[in-house]
């Protein structure tokens, strides 16, 4: 693959000749453009990404090839989308993150569900310690939202949006990979997460809930856009973590049996990369991001792409020039050395308020201890930009791939249109990362035949869940196995 062509995919608005009244030297100027070369992707690159993601695709639906494939392509057990019938009370449950959300959902035969919502704090020791103390403290905030909604006796059917690499053999059990997102509590790996979440509520025993279907946020996210939009096929998550979802073919879905309808499946694709079929554009910096995380050697395609590490890569880069002294005058403060203190939102913050000037910046860089020149700032300004399009570029590679692949599925159209629905913080907030994702993927669709959209989705993890879980209720009564009391 090669990495460097004439075309470099240069971020757009960057001031690259910094023609500003505080011009700095030629050569400080080829410093930081060399410096930032390892982030570019030409072209071809992204072509070449798009190819390979779509090979691991294949690779992880296919039934001799799933076991050694990094992008596990995991079925959801999700098959239909909501029809605007569904209807009832649910409660929704969120963990994906450093919050723990519960929500009561009610959906009302296709009219806008109403929702009441709390939101927890997952503390460190919490995400790090036990799973028996995890899912405790899910339990316990369970128990604390009902009891304010005076709703502790009621059996509610729960959907539960569980944001972590689950294998799945039915809607209502998932047993946990591997964890992802700084996650590591202990004896949760292997296990259905669901008889964990049913355990915890028993030995309290003060709450009664039935829970129906566990789903991916991006399962979520796709089902809560397609209620709204018909021709959603694939749910996006650019936030904390980076995963998508598609509607698959039964048929190309090997590992399960019959070949009818279609197939939500989960994909995973933060492990895109995860035998090394990134390390070509890989650099330094991602490296010792993934050094420094508690999955080393995991989730590399996400360590480019999602909100957990981009600010974190921006902080490594700036240490560098500085370093270099053709930055902050060659002195580093204490925050800017310290793992985590350039957060994510500061370069959504930082891109954001470029057309306003500076000060926005310099007061975020004062904050962190460093005072700041109008030329040091052009300087940060350039580091989060080519960092941040990076990442929607490999994000377009990786949603090319896709729908590629969904396109295949159906020859006889001559043009193939569909949404996908997204959500997450760095899709929401930055302000180019949405626009250069979807300029990458119409030039990497081009010619085929598809037409990528892309909508806001909101709320896949409420009503999302609550849709799922409403429509596996129905399933369920339609099989003849009578209304769902839990267990
Ligand atoms: C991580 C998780 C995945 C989730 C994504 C977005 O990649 O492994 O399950 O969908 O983050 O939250």
């Amino acid at each position: 693959m090669s990495k460097k062509s004439n075309k470099m995919a240069e971020p757009k608005a960057t001031k690259m000749d910094f023609n500003s009244a505080f011009q700095r030297t030629p050569s400080v100027i080829f410093h930081v453009k060399q410096s930032m070369e390892d982030f570019y992707l030409s072209d071809d690159t992204l072509e070449q990404i798009t190819k390979q993601m779509e090979e691991e695709m294949v690779k992880g639906l296919g039934k001799d090839t799933n076991e050694s494939a990094k992008v596990k392509m995991l079925p959801s057990f999700v098959q239909a989308l909501a029809d605007g019938s569904e209807n009832g009370t649910f409660l929704a449950l969120d963990l994906g993150g450093t919050n723990f959300r519960v929500l009561l959902v009610k959906l009302e035969h296709g009219e806008k569900p109403e929702m009441d919502s709390q939101i927890y704090k997952m503390p460190e020791e919490v995400i790090t310690g036990s799973g028996e103390k995890l899912f405790d403290h899910i339990a316990q905030c369970m128990a604390e939202f009902l009891t304010r909604l005076n709703m502790k006796h009621v059996k509610l059917p729960v959907g539960f949006t569980f944001s972590f690499p689950c294998q799945q053999d039915r809607i209502d059990t998932a047993r946990l990979i591997s964890w992802t997102k700084g996650f590591s509590a202990e004896g949760v790996e292997g296990m259905d997460v669901v008889s964990l979440l049913r355990e915890a509520i028993d030995r309290r025993g003060d709450i009664k809930v039935a829970i129906i279907a566990v789903v991916n946020d991006t399962v979520g996210t796709l089902m809560s856009c397609a209620y709204d939009i018909r021709d959603c096929m694939a749910g996006l998550i650019v936030g904390t973590g980076s995963n998508c979802c598609y509607m698959e073919k039964m048929k190309n879905v090997e590992l399960l049996p019959g070949d009818e309808g279609d197939m939500c499946i989960n994909m995973e694709w933060g492990a895109f990369g995860d035998d090394g079929a990134l390390d070509i554009i890989r650099n330094g910096y991602d490296r010792e991001v993934d050094c420094a995380s508690l999955n080393k050697g995991k989730q590399l395609y996400e360590k480019m792409i999602s909100g957990m590490y981009m600010g974190e890569l921006v902080r490594l880069v700036l240490c560098k020039l500085t370093e270099d002294k053709v930055l902050f005058d060659g002195v580093a403060s204490e925050s800017l050395k310290t793992h985590g203190k350039f957060e994510t939102a500061f370069v959504s913050q930082i891109e954001r308020n470029v057309p306003n000037g500076y000060t926005a910046l310099q007061n975020i860089l004062h904050n962190l201890g460093l005072g700041a020149l109008h030329s040091d700032c052009e300087i940060v300004e350039y580091v989060c930009e080519a960092v941040s399009t990076r990442a929607a570029y490999l994000c377009a590679a990786g949603i090319a791939a896709i729908a590629r692949k969904i396109r295949a599925n159906y020859p006889e159209k001559e043009e193939l249109e569909f949404t996908v629905g997204v959500d997450g913080t760095v899709y929401r907030k930055h302000p180019t990362f949405a626009k250069n994702m979807a300029h990458k993927v119409g030039q990497l669709t081009e010619g085929r035949g598809i037409n990528v959209k892309f909508a806001l989705s909101y709320d896949g993890s409420g009503k999302g869940a609550a849709l799922i879980t409403a429509v596996a209720a129905r399933l369920h009564m339609e099989k003849g196995k009578g209304e769902i009391v839990g267990r």
